[in-house]
């Protein structure tokens, strides 16, 4: 048998309360990442963002917006949809969100960047109308299965779109 539902869905600001919701997005390491973007939202530096099914208000996909790291622009990043429900436009909604509150904080560009070997991800951003300006290398911690801490090195395409269309 198949078929199709259809799934109502809000978006909110992720809260603190919402983190044991969110062990599908990473490791223990991320989610004290998402942590530590939750409390610079409260100092106004940030804004984090979830999808939530209507009725539960749980989460089904996150994302974060940084307003400091590029000038004049919000830097979408840390975008995650819960793996079984990729696909079916979370994402897109989600990154819709977060344009909404850039030009709502008076700012009408955002970026994000993707790393080189996530064609799929950058497919996305293509269609929703981002292009590449720049390529830059890039590094974070990740927790191994072992609980073990490594740095992880990348290099991610940089992707701009212009708000005021
Ligand atoms: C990238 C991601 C946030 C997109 O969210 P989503 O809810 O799957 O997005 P949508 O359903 O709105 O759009 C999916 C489209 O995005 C692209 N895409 C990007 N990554 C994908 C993935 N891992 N699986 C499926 N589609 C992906 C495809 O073009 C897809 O189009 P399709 O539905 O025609 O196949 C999500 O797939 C995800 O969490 N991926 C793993 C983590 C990741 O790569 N994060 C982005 C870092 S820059």
């Amino acid at each position: 048998m198949s078929g199709e539902v259809k799934l109502p869905i809000h978006v909110r600001d992720l809260k603190h309360a919402d983190l044991p919701h969110i062990a599908w997005s990473g490791s223990a390491l991320h989610l004290l990442v998402v942590e530590n973007e939750l409390d610079r939202a409260s100092a106004g530096m940030a804004d984090y963002l979830a999808v939530c099914a209507a009725k539960s208000d749980l989460p089904l996909a996150i994302g974060g917006i940084d307003y400091e790291l590029a000038p004049g622009a919000g830097s979408i990043h840390q975008l995650a949809t819960m793996p079984a429900l990729q696909s079916c436009g979370l994402g897109t909604a989600l990154i819709e969100a977060a344009e909404d509150r850039i030009r709502r904080r008076g700012l009408f560009r955002a970026e994000l960047g993707v790393e080189q070997e996530n064609p799929r991800a950058r497919a996305l951003y293509e269609r929703l109308g981002y292009a590449v300006f720049d390529v830059r290398p890039d590094s974070w911690d990740e927790e191994a299965p072992d609980g073990t801490i490594q740095r992880y090195e990348t290099v991610c395409a940089i992707m701009a779109k212009d708000l005021r269309g």
